[in-house]
């Protein structure tokens, strides 16, 4: 697929899924963006694309950060067609110990952040007349339950919000979708003991977990003109562990 020209913008792009969206874009020609907290990771994402990379330090969860992100997008280039939010944060906690801290955080970054940039990100994309997509990153275990309260609620919550906004953009011709990952290796799985993983591994049809790179290609597919006609839509990338 031939990004040349287009303006993509990847949230949580230091590392993960977020680094290797940014690379796949940026390899098939788009101009990217890495908007991450660690802002030496955003950094080091778009080294390799000279003009055609910017980083940025953004905290997804705070509307001033998100707004001035979008501010330094439209000055470098002018506007922006592509939105994909990866940033996501988790934390361990049973239900009834749940702290008020950690689930503020957590549905602030995840649910939040994702409102967010998709409200900034559409208002660019209307103002410099993109007919763009918007990709949004919940999880499996948003079906499942198979996580901690916050977390769940938080990746639950994106999906709502897609279908909620992708009917209110439709009429501007911005597309919104969800992806819905099962088990990928990314640095966020890194802490996991190994016989919980091997036990999720045994869940998942194929056999495996998902490659990062896996999906790059998945939102690659969902914001080009091939998706044309898919807005509001989970895409579920799970190795057949659950169906949507
Ligand atoms: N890895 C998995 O197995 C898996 C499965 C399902 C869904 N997901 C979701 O996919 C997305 C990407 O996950 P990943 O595995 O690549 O995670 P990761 O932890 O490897 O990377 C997340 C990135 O987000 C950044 N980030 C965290 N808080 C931020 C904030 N407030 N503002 C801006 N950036 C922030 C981090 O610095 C990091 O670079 C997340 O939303 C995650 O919840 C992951």
């Amino acid at each position: 697929m031939d990004f040349a020209d287009k303006v993509v913008f990847v949230t949580g792009a230091g590392q993960g899924m977020g680094q290797a969206i940014v690379h796949h874009f940026g390899v098939a020609g788009a101009k990217v963006v890495a908007a991450d907290i660690n802002a030496d990771a955003a950094a080091a994402a778009v080294a390799g694309f000279d003009d055609r990379g910017l980083a940025l330090a953004c905290n997804v969860a705070d509307p001033a950060s998100v707004k001035a992100a979008f501010a330094a997008v439209a000055e470098r280039f002018g506007g922006v067609d592509i939105v994909v939010n990866s940033a996501g944060v988790g934390s361990v906690d049973a239900f009834l110990d749940t702290p008020d801290d950690n689930w503020m955080r957590v549905v602030g970054v995840n649910l939040t952040g994702t409102f967010l940039c998709c409200r900034e990100g559409a208002r660019l994309m209307r103002q410099c007349g993109a007919k763009g997509a918007i990709i949004n990153v919940s999880s499996t275990a948003a079906m499942s339950g198979e996580g901690p309260s916050h977390y769940c609620a938080s990746k639950a919550g994106v999906m709502g919000l897609t279908r909620s906004i992708a009917r209110e953009l439709a009429a501007s011709g911005i597309r919104v979708n969800t992806i819905v990952p099962g088990p990928t290796n990314t640095p966020m799985m890194a802490g996991i003991p190994d016989e919980w993983m091997q036990s999720m591994i045994k869940a998942i049809p194929l056999g495996r977990m998902c490659e990062p790179e896996e999906i790059a290609r998945v939102a690659a597919f969902l914001a080009s003109d091939d998706a044309g006609f898919i807005t509001g839509q989970n895409i579920a990338v799970n190795g057949g562990m659950a169906f949507i």
